[in-house]
């Protein structure tokens, strides 16, 4: 049977062809306001705790407070019901959770008195691109041109945007983020590699997103004896990378065996990356925490 397709806006559940936002709302006028992105597998959301902490954290950190009992947990919640709503508590699904400042008449200021914020959750069926994992990825390296709060997780992505697209067009997967002649992260992921044999990545600050599958696989490349420095990989060290992968709720573990168009180490997944893929496989298997 065809699926109902229900979302949640600011208290209702609603079918998602008939879900309004006011055009003075301040998501869609300035872009203000932050998301999460979370996984679902067979009902259970991979990571839910982390992720919550994650959105607490940006919605503090562009100063939003939430609506009367509104919580992350509380969205989480919602986020089990609308998968129950729209069939999706068998098999993957991704749950999508956004809160701007508000709808009121345009002005830069917060509104005064205080809008309710507007909160919108929605779930959709997801198919992991398990035959790009095996084979692996291309990327492009592209000049990373977003503020100077990237570790809060905002709706301004129109940097990511534009790089996603440039990487699209060269027929790559990701777009590699350099900054200050230095790898950052993907648009839509953070990038790990192997330099004389040491793994690497980005330490957390405000240059990146802390991933929450690059904090969980951190924790289990320790489980399995893989040291990780989270020091920057310097552009000049990119002909040096023999392994090259990114992370992301969406992306799992994904090997990157060229990039601009130049082989990274043999051209094939390496052997560091196979051994993460794996055990973040069994942790999204396990349900993880
Ligand atoms: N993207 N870096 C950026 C810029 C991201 O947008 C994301 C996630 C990540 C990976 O974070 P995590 O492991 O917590 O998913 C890193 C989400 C999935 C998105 O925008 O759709």
């Amino acid at each position: 049977m065809k699926s109902k397709d229900i979302v949640y806006v600011s208290g209702t559940f609603v079918p998602r062809a008939e879900a309004r936002v006011s055009v003075e709302d301040r998501g869609f006028v300035f872009g203000d306001g932050v998301y999460e992105v979370l996984r679902a597998i067979n009902g259970h959301f991979f990571g839910a705790r982390f992720h919550n902490d994650r959105l607490r954290r940006s919605l503090d950190g562009i100063r939003i407070a939430l609506h009367g009992d509104d919580s992350p947990e509380r969205f989480v919640e919602i986020g089990r019901q609308l998968l129950k709503e729209n069939r999706l508590l068998e098999g993957e699904a991704t749950l999508y959770m956004q809160v701007t400042r508000g709808a009121t008449t345009r002005a830069h200021t917060f509104p005064a008195p205080e809008v309710r914020p507007t909160v919108y959750l929605s779930v959709a069926a997801f198919t992991p691109s398990r035959d790009l994992a095996a084979s692996g990825a291309s990327a492009i390296t592209h000049p990373d041109l977003r503020w100077g709060r990237c570790d809060l997780k905002t709706l301004n992505l129109l940097p990511n945007v534009l790089a996603a697209q440039a990487a699209k067009e060269k027929g790559a997967f990701e777009a590699m983020l350099i900054r200050d002649g230095v790898v950052t992260e993907g648009a839509k992921t953070n990038f790990f590699g192997v330099v004389h044999g040491a793994l690497r990545t980005h330490p957390c600050d405000n240059h990146i997103l802390p991933g929450i599958t690059r904090s969980v696989l951190r924790d289990l490349a320790r489980e399995v004896d893989i040291d990780l420095e989270e020091t920057p990989i310097r552009v000049d060290e990119i002909p040096k990378l023999t392994e090259l992968f990114l992370t992301g709720t969406t992306t799992d573990v994904m090997p990157v065996v060229s990039l601009d168009d130049k082989l990274v180490g043999k051209g094939k997944p390496g052997e560091l990356t196979r051994k993460l893929q794996q055990v973040l496989a069994e942790s999204l298997a396990s349900g993880g925490d």
